[in-house]
């Protein structure tokens, strides 16, 4: 029998993630046929893939490509790597066509608390799940406020309420030149006078959260859940330049609790950092697979392909959980930069250009 999973556009780990099915499918003796689809022309993703579709831009056309596609192709799983929400609002029409759907939640509920990150700090309060203390700021004014009389001791530092790729990320130091920030941005570390003065200047204010500055160090876990079940799971401590994969500890339990009250379904992220006392508690969690999911594999524990063989019914959920905890091996990776060739031409492509489905 042949097994059809198709993973709509990502992040650029979506190539790691299709390649992860493919070399588990192959080391299993099991056929997948994976399909990969993205708005823009991201071939090096793309040509990974047995099959590739452009996917549309306009909005109003999404929903009928998705459908005419799954039907045309007999897909058996969908995977939606961006525009969860969008996805769970289609959700019956999408799994009406006979597919299964992964947004990487169970709901919209969740999804919106995820991308709001002081409701999520919130959330994981009320389920007594630790979270960075988390002000809301959402003008000039409290900003002003707050600085002035500090709501936390040690260094604040403040991120946009919604976010990604620790865009925005800025830490308060009285000490810092005013220069700072032109050179050495990579440090984050910025005079609040010189924050305030910028801020003042812009269009409009960008909502923010205000926190302690956490010193660390910093966990990623990976994990590979189903309506809330944690079936999978790999943790990053993030040292340096190295990253440690594990499979236990602190970080890595609160990440699990923290997706099984998100109703976490699909491969999620969680990212926790330690704060003073040497306690783990949580900084936020992505409802989608991470930049450096693929990252994983180095522990010999395949999530993407772990999440494909679950997903398809290819494995129980037992054995799921019983394959990651045996084949995981302890392993630090170091992510460098790489170039690979981009394919001009994609010779797997099933729209050609054109979607005539
Ligand atoms: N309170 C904090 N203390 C120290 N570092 C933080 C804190 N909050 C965020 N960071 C740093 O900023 C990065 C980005 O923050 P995060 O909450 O992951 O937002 P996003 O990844 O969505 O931009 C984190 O990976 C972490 O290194
Ligand atoms: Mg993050």
């Amino acid at each position: 029998m042949e097994y059809k999973v198709w993973l709509m556009e990502g992040l650029s780990s979506q190539r790691d993630i299709i390649q992860g099915i493919k070399n588990f499918a192959h080391e299993n003796k099991k056929t997948i046929t994976v399909f990969a689809s993205h708005r823009d022309p991201r071939n090096e993703i793309l040509s990974c893939a047995d099959h590739s579709l452009t996917e549309p831009k306009d909005l109003s056309e999404r929903l009928s490509f998705i459908l005419d596609t799954v039907r045309k192709w007999r897909i058996n799983a969908l995977h939606a790597g961006k525009n969860s929400q969008w996805f769970e609002e289609h959700r019956l029409q999408i799994e009406a066509a006979g597919v299964t759907l992964t947004t990487g939640a169970s709901g919209a509920e969740h999804l919106a608390i995820a991308d709001d990150k002081a409701a999520f700090a919130d959330y994981m309060t009320q389920h007594d799940l630790p979270a960075v203390p988390t002000v809301r700021i959402s003008s000039l004014a409290e900003l002003q406020a707050h600085i002035s009389a500090p709501p936390f001791s040690g260094s604040l530092c403040v991120k946009p309420v919604t976010g990604i790729y620790g865009m925005g990320f800025w830490r308060f130091d009285n000490h810092a030149s005013p220069m700072a920030v032109f050179n050495n941005p990579e440090k984050r570390v910025v005079h609040p006078e010189a924050y305030l003065a910028a801020a003042a200047g812009a269009e409009s204010f960008t909502p923010l959260v205000l926190m302690p500055y956490l010193p660390g160090p910093e966990h990623s876990v990976d994990i590979l859940a189903t309506q809330g079940e944690v079936l999978a799971a790999i943790g990053r401590r993030k040292e340096g330049a190295l990253q440690y994969l594990e499979n236990s500890g602190e970080a890595f339990d609160l990440a699990c609790a923290c997706a099984r009250v998100m109703k976490a379904d699909g491969l999620v992220n969680v990212q926790t950092r330690h704060d003073h006392t040497g306690k783990p508690v949580l900084l936020e969690t992505n409802m989608r697979p991470s930049g450096g999911i693929g990252y994983t594999r180095h522990c010999g524990v395949n999530l993407p392909g772990l999440f494909a063989f679950y997903q398809l019914g290819l494995m129980t959920k037992n054995e799921v959980m019983y394959s990651a905890s045996t084949s995981f091996a302890p392993a630090v990776v170091r992510s460098i930069t790489d170039v690979i060739p981009w394919p001009a031409q994609l010779t797997n492509q099933l729209d050609k250009g054109e979607r005539c489905l």
